[in-house]
C-alpha cells in the first residue's frame, strides 16, 4: 500500500461522530448508516471489498468469514479491546494483522463491576422498581434489607489491566481482594493491590463471598463458571461479569439462582446477546444491563482515536500499536 494511498475502511457500526468525520477525512471511509450489526452476507462483501476492516463485538468475524475475504484485506482494526469474535487464527493464515483498543476502557469497565457490587447486594435495581409501581409503602426497620460489601472477600478472575483496575477500587470499600489469574503478579504489584493469589480456581471459589470475571473469552475460559464452579460457591456468594457472557454456563447460572445456590448475580454480559435467558428475567436477586461496561462518551471516543492511531501507523507501514499476537 503506497504511503499516499487513502485505504478503503469499512465500519460496520456508527461511531461517536468526532472519529467518524476525522475517519472521512483520512481514509476512503463507509459507514453503516443504518447502524443494524452486519449478517453473514455484509461480513463477507465488507472482508472482500475493505484494505481495513473496522468490526465490534457484534460481528462474527469467523473463519467461514474470513475465508471469503481477498487479498485487498489487510488490517482489521477491531472497535473494542475484547476480540474473540475474530477467528485470529484464520486472519493469520491470510496475513491480516488484527488490532484491537486495549487500556482506554479499564477505568469504566472497573467503574461497572463496583457498580455490580454494590448494585447486587444492597438490591438497588428491586427498590428502584418498587418506587417506579409506586408500591413503596415507606421506610421500616426490616424493609429492603440487604449484604454489606465492607469486609467482604472479592475474588477476581483475571488480574489483568481491568482486574487490577477493579482490586484498586475494591480496596477503597473495605473489599479483601483475591484472585486468580494464569501467572501470579510480580511480587512488588501484588503487594501494591494487598491482593491474594489462588494458584487454582476451585480453591479461591470456595473461600470468597463475591466473584468477579474480568478474564478474556478463550477456548479455555468458555464456561468456566459452569454448574459444577457455581456448586462450588457458597450461598451467599454474589457473581459479577463485565467481561464475556460466554465465560458462564448461562443456564447453569439460571438454575443456581433460581435455586439459591448462590445469593445472586450482576451481569453486564450475555451468553446469546443481545439474548437472555428468559429465567434470569423473572429472577428478583440478578442485575442486568446491557453491555454497557466501556459505554462513556470518553471511553468510545477514546476507542475510535485507537482505532484511527492503529489504521494509520500500519497504513504508514509500520506495526499498528495495538497489534493482537495470535
Ligand atoms: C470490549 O471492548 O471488548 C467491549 O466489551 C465492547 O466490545
Amino acid at each position: 500500500m503506497p504511503k499516499t494511498a487513502r485505504p478503503k475502511v469499512i465500519v460496520s457500526r456508527r461511531l461517536p461522530q468526532a472519529v467518524e468525520t476525522r475517519m472521512a477525512e483520512l481514509f476512503d471511509v463507509e459507514l453503516n448508516f443504518d447502524d443494524t450489526p452486519f449478517d453473514q452476507a455484509r461480513l463477507i462483501d465488507a472482508v472482500r471489498r475493505a484494505d481495513v476492516f473496522v468490526p465490534t463485538v457484534t460481528d462474527h468475524v469467523d473463519a467461514a468469514v474470513l475465508a471469503e475475504a481477498g487479498e485487498k484485506l489487510k488490517l482489521i482494526a477491531n472497535f473494542g479491546v475484547g476480540i474473540d469474535h475474530i477467528d485470529l487464527h484464520a486472519a493469520r493464515e491470510k496475513n491480516i494483522v488484527v488490532t484491537n483498543t486495549p487500556g482506554v476502557l479499564t477505568d469504566d469497565t472497573a467503574d461497572m463491576v463496583m457498580a455490580l457490587i454494590l448494585s447486587v447486594p444492597r438490591r438497588i435495581a428491586e427498590g428502584e422498581k418498587i418506587i417506579r409501581e409506586g408500591s413503596w409503602a415507606g421506610w421500616s426497620p426490616t424493609g429492603m434489607l440487604g449484604h454489606r460489601i465492607t469486609g467482604k472477600r472479592l475474588g477476581i478472575i483475571g488480574m489483568g489491566r481491568i482486574g487490577q483496575a477493579v482490586a484498586t477500587r475494591a480496596r477503597g470499600f473495605g473489599l479483601a481482594v483475591h484472585y486468580h489469574n494464569r501467572e501470579r503478579l510480580p511480587a512488588s504489584v501484588e503487594a501494591g493491590l494487598e491482593a491474594t493469589w489462588w494458584p487454582t480456581l476451585e480453591a479461591m471459589l470456595t473461600r470468597v463471598d463475591i466473584v468477579s470475571i474480568n478474564c478474556p473469552h478463550t477456548p479455555e475460559t468458555h464456561h468456566l463458571i459452569n454448574d459444577k464452579a457455581l456448586r462450588l460457591m457458597q450461598r451467599h456468594v454474589y457473581l459479577i461479569n463485565t467481561a464475556r457472557g460466554e465465560i458462564v454456563d448461562e443456564a447453569a447460572l439460571a438454575a443456581a439462582l433460581s435455586r439459591r445456590g448462590i445469593a445472586g448475580a450482576g451481569l453486564d454480559v450475555f451468553e446469546h446477546e443481545p439474548k437472555i435467558h428468559p429465567d434470569l428475567l423473572n429472577l428478583p436477586n440478578v442485575v442486568l444491563v446491557p453491555h454497557m461496561g466501556s459505554a462513556t462518551f470518553e471511553g468510545r471516543q477514546a476507542m475510535g482515536d485507537k482505532v484511527i492511531a492503529n489504521i494509520q501507523v500500519w497504513k504508514d507501514g509500520h506495526r499498528p500499536p495495538d497489534q493482537v499476537l495470535e
